[in-house]
């Protein structure tokens, strides 16, 4: 009898979940080290949780096992639990010994990161849904002015034509930069990497900028040795320095110059894009690369920008087992630094 008790103790130490059983007057029969750590048990003298109270109160008055969700707080930081009470059903007791000794299980499961993703998924969706929203409204609105007339106006009637347009194009541009990113994430492992000449494919992507650099009257300037190798998706590669240049041209005054530098360190490659543009403040820096984050919506809308450029650029780095860097001082220009493995 004696080891079959300490044979249970064991398996339930070693139990990830956490167990509990509580008897009709919520008083804590018996736990585990899971659920003692969760609920604090000891340090509260096993007081329990109301939303814990209430969901064992329940499961005692249906007498069937009852689901819920319990949200608690384990040194400062916040935790979610999957709760499980199940009422336990004696063998052989007759009534008022089974009323006695009533009791229910509680199982407390992890679900911490299951919330989380499912609060980003949820933002993610919001934020889509909004972004998608702002041309839609202009592009219905626009229609609807040449419905009520305005398409017989030849004085107004292309400037209607060419909002839509515009619009189209901009929920065409935040269509392709979801599609790039949700391929990046499902591929991204499985991206062909080969060893090239990162010269090339910085030449490639300045000449890709260029029209729009001539109209701010921008100098593109780059740098970089011949020899220089990196093992590395050339298409994408291209992809994320054509971002940085798009965005060191946008953000930047008319008659400025950009340099993109690439160089060797130890056993990388580092590819700089210098700006003498607007500069981005600190409080920025570490929400920048994050989908949809904007330092200033309006200006960067007028622009064009989802905000999606640079998360691209992010996961174009994280494909290649490298990452993308920002420095910048308000007013001062940026550099951005996309950083890969040498070929
Ligand atoms: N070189 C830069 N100088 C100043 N601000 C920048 C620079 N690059 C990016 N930013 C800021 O970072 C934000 C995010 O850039 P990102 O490239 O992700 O989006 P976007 O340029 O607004 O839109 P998209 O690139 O999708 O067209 C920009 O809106 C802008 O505020
Ligand atoms: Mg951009």
């Amino acid at each position: 009898m004696q080891k079959q008790l300490n044979d249970h103790e064991a398996l339930l130490k070693a139990m990830k979940h956490g167990v509990l059983l509580v008897n009709r007057t919520h008083q804590v029969v018996f736990f585990n080290q899971v659920a003692a750590a969760v609920l604090e048990l000891e340090v509260y003298k096993r007081k329990l949780p109301e939303r814990l109270v209430d969901l064992i109160e329940k499961a005692f008055i249906e007498k069937e096992t009852v689901e819920g969700e319990l949200e608690t707080r384990i040194s400062g930081e916040k935790f979610f639990f999957q709760v499980s009470v199940q009422p336990l059903h004696l063998p052989n007791s007759d009534k008022a010994k089974e009323k006695q000794g009533a009791s229910v299980l509680v199982e407390l499961h992890e679900i911490t990161r299951l919330h989380r993703l499912e609060n980003l998924r949820r933002e993610f969706v919001a934020n889509v849904s909004h972004e998608l929203k702002t041309p839609i409204t202009s592009i219905k609105a626009a229609v609807e002015t040449l419905q009520d007339g305005a398409v017989h106006d030849q004085v107004n009637m292309p400037r209607f034509l060419e909002i839509i347009s515009r619009q189209s194009d901009r929920l065409n541009t935040i269509i392709e930069d979801l599609l790039s990113l949700s391929r990046l994430e499902n591929e991204g492992n499985r991206v062909l990497l080969t060893t090239g000449s990162i010269a090339k494919v910085i030449q490639e992507a300045a000449n890709t900028c260029t029209i729009k650099a001539k109209q701010k009257n921008i100098e593109i300037l780059t740098k970089a040795p011949a020899s220089l190798n990196v093992k590395m998706n050339a298409a994408l590669v291209e992809q994320a320095i054509v971002n940085l240049i798009d965005n060191a041209v946008k953000y930047s005054e008319k008659g400025t110059k950009i340099q993109i530098i690439a160089q060797q360190t130890k056993n990388e490659v580092e590819i700089s894009v210098h700006d003498q543009g607007h500069g981005i403040a600190e409080e920025h820096h570490a929400r920048i690369f994050e989908r949809f984050y904007r330092v200033d919506k309006a200006r960067s809308r007028s622009a064009g920008g989802s905000g999606l450029g640079l998360s691209i650029v992010k996961h174009i780095a994280q494909v290649h087992g490298g990452r993308a860097l920002v420095q910048s001082v308000l007013g001062k220009g940026s550099t951005f630094t996309l950083i890969l493995p040498a070929g």
